[in-house]
């Protein structure tokens, strides 16, 4: 298959571990002759710098023309510490999201049995734990009608009908090639976009009986999720509860830096990891490429090439079965692997299939 993938590696240590993910995906086109050509483009506080916009109009022609996206992370702490900075690097990814259309999040909550120790969980609540999170992330408060003044300040949680029925659809089509259990997650008790939301699930249940579809508040959701994750397939939900839902789902695992995840619509379709730029180790060569690496996974899997994507995530199996780990996850007293090893381990790995 031929092609094109944009790549934005951003910021912190996102060039670092963006170094990996591209390495990885063109051992794989060798190994199954694909033709990969990559493009890279600025975005986040690196492109601030240099052109004044976060996701310059170059970088989202070069996301336009290409097949898919694959995306690292933005930030800087130097715009965190400013709240009177105009542009910040987070505007970025919001305007590449709406530019783009990736009205789908697509985020897996999987659990790696060598790490289940490093979960806040109890290991019998946790393990084998495995399902997504579908968000939608184009819409709600994220993108409402908002207005900020010094003594009054309003976000405003806007959905349509179509905008919900569009994700809701996504996530009957997973729910549909997994375990058949849909949970949507809404606050409808209270919020009147919450009860269009569940209004429209429940006229839509019908067209998938086969799926069984079930509907929770968002608090109890956050609760169920550390009581009894293994209750979840896959949840969908609005933007906001699932910002704070995924964060929560990447840390029960214990796995934080090997989340993945897809995010698709109208466009082109972006593959990055649920971690951020984590300004602190940038240029340390420590940290985890493995979220990255299992981003060009799901790209590969997105078109169909389930062989490609499969071979990668053995290939991430077994470099943590044979301890070749960056610090976080290290075994006591193991040997040291920075992010570079890592990556390279996992290369050679592919290329002796
Ligand atoms: C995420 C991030 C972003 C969000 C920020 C960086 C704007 O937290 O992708 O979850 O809130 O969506
Ligand atoms: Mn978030």
């Amino acid at each position: 298959m031929k092609l094109n993938i944009a790549v934005l590696a951003g910021d912190g240590i996102g060039p670092e571990i963006m170094e990996q993910g591209v390495a990885v995906t063109k051992a794989i086109a060798q190994k199954f002759g694909h033709d990969i050509s990559f493009k890279e483009a600025l975005c986040g506080a690196h492109a601030i710098d240099e052109v004044g916009d976060p996701f310059p109009e170059e970088t989202f022609q070069a996301c336009m023309q290409a097949d898919a996206v694959l995306f690292a992370s933005v930030g800087d702490p130097k715009f965190d510490n400013d709240p009177t900075a105009k542009v910040r690097p987070e505007q970025g990814l919001l305007a590449m999201r709406k530019k783009l259309g990736l009205f789908a999040n697509i985020r897996p909550v999987e659990t790696f049995d060598c790490l289940i120790h490093k979960s806040p969980l109890k290991d019998e609540i946790v393990r084998g734990a495995d399902f997504i999170c579908i968000r939608e992330l184009t819409g709600g408060m994220y993108f409402g009608q908002k207005q900020e003044g010094t003594e009054e300040a309003f976000d405003t949680n806007y959905y349509t009908r179509p905008e919900v029925e569009r994700i809701l659809r996504v996530a009957y089509q997973y729910a549909r090639q997994r375990r058949k259990h849909l949970t949507v997650v809404d606050k409808a008790n209270v919020l009147a976009s919450s009860r269009l939301w569940r209004k429209v699930a429940q006229e839509m249940m019908t067209e998938y009986p086969d799926v069984e579809t079930d509907f929770m508040y968002v608090d109890n959701a956050a609760m169920r999720m550390i009581q009894d994750p293994r209750f979840f397939d896959v949840m969908v939900t609005e933007n906001t509860f699932g910002d704070i839902l995924t964060d929560e789902g990447s840390c029960i695992t214990g796995s934080m830096g090997l989340l993945p995840s897809a995010s698709t619509g109208e466009h082109t379709p972006v593959f990055e990891p649920i971690h951020g730029s984590w300004p602190q180790g940038k240029g340390l060569n420590i940290a985890n490429p493995l979220a990255q690496i299992l981003s060009a996974a799901m790209l590969f899997e997105y078109f169909g090439l389930k062989a490609e994507g499969k071979l990668i995530r053995e290939a991430v199996q077994a470099s943590l079965d044979a301890n070749v780990r960056t610090p976080e996850i290290q075994v006591e007293g193991g040997l040291q692997y920075g992010t570079r090893e890592v990556g390279q381990w996992i290369v050679d790995y592919i290329n002796q299939r």
